[in-house]
């Protein structure tokens, strides 16, 4: 069987930056608590559109990148908890707007974890022949369901989009080699959106509540994240027999500044090793871990061969890592 790598890579985040000074200016909060707490100085908010429209010019990017058309594209994966619309799929959008005409695809579900989830299930794809020019998108608009009163969350996310092409490679050096996921859905109350889904159908009264926004026990979910992340990175090396000095890239989800710090340390790594962008971006949820891939790819600072894990962990609860080597070569000037 081949192996799935990544072929492409780009992003895209929404031009207007909105600093911590703007939380100071009419909530109860300080750029101070705001660095201190999450890591996080600025993110970015898409004014207008939708999820799709954070997912297509990271689409072109990669097209562009690998010199191929929307045509050549066979299926489209869009990992995401802010959907254009519960129906159709954001996947079909992207298809429509990208003019993908011979491409299938659908939506998954993962939460900050979905990227990760979606990898896999893509990889599957790819390696058994199902697909074979596949776009991964994560992409999260979280600005549509943020409360912007609620200064333990209305602090904590952005919007941006990251996408990824996958294709079969022979060469069995490179590619997704190795994955871990999980899943314990006990932690489901503690990060969710409670209304507007077949639970609690949208009414005049989920509305006056506040009940279509993000609500999260953050100190429950910060302690459950500490140790979960570390445990699955952990796992994911002694699978692999990868010792610290073997990993060129940890590419963690950027949910927290301290939770990054800690998981690094569990693996002995030192943080110039660890991909961080959170300080200007904050939790844009499925887009962080592709949104990180393109801008260090960019940057020249990913090279051919370089061994990466990717790790996560987010509402469901859900979580893994991705043991992945980077199959391109460092663009060139
Ligand atoms: N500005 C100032 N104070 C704030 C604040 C803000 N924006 N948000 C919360 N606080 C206050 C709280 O009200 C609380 O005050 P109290 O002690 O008087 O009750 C205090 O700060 C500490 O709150 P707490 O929630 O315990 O802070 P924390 O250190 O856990 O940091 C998070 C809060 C949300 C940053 C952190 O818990 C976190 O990152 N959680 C996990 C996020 C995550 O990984 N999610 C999963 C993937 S999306």
């Amino acid at each position: 069987m081949p192996r799935a790598a990544i072929t492409a890579v780009g992003h895209y985040v929404p031009e207007d930056v909105y600093p911590n000074s703007y939380f100071e200016s009419y909530l109860d909060t300080s750029d101070e608590w705001i660095r201190e707490r999450t890591g996080i100085r600025e993110r970015r908010f898409a004014r207008n559109g939708a999820t799709s429209d954070l997912i297509v010019p990271a689409a072109r990017m990669c097209l562009e990148q690998r010199g191929i058309t929307p045509a050549d594209i066979d299926c489209i994966i869009v990992a995401t908890v802010t959907p254009d619309y519960f129906f159709p799929s954001t996947a079909a959008v992207v298809q429509r707007k990208l003019g993908a005409v011979n491409a299938w695809g659908f939506d998954l579900s993962a939460a900050c974890s979905g990227f990760i989830f979606a990898l896999v299930t893509a990889a599957k794809l790819v390696e058994s022949g199902a697909a074979k020019r596949l776009l991964l998108c994560g992409a999260d608009k979280m600005s549509a369901i943020t409360d912007f009163q609620d200064r333990s969350t209305a602090v904590l996310f952005g919007d941006a989009g990251g996408v990824v092409l996958l294709e079969p490679s022979e060469d069995e050096q490179v590619g997704v080699l190795d994955y871990v996921l999980y899943m314990n859905g006990e932690g489901g109350k503690y990060l969710y959106m409670p209304a507007g889904g077949s639970a609690k159908p949208p009414s005049l009264e989920t509305v006056k509540n506040r009940e279509h926004y993000v609500h999260q026990e953050g100190r429950t979910v910060f302690k459950e994240a500490v140790v979960r992340m570390a445990e699955v990175t952990l796992e994911i090396m002694q699978r692999n027999g990868l010792r610290a000095e073997d990993i060129a890239w940890l590419v963690p989800h950027q949910a927290n500044l301290r939770i990054i710090t800690a998981t690094a340390e569990r693996m002995g790594l030192s943080m110039e090793k660890v991909m961080v962008n959170i300080d200007r971006y904050g939790n844009t949820t499925a887009a962080t871990i592709p949104l990180c891939l393109s801008e260090w790819y960019a940057a020249g600072r990913l090279d051919y061969g370089d061994r990466l894990i990717l790790v996560s962990f987010g509402a469901g609860y859900t979580w893994g890592a991705v043991y992945v080597r980077w199959s391109l070569p460092k663009p060139k000037d």
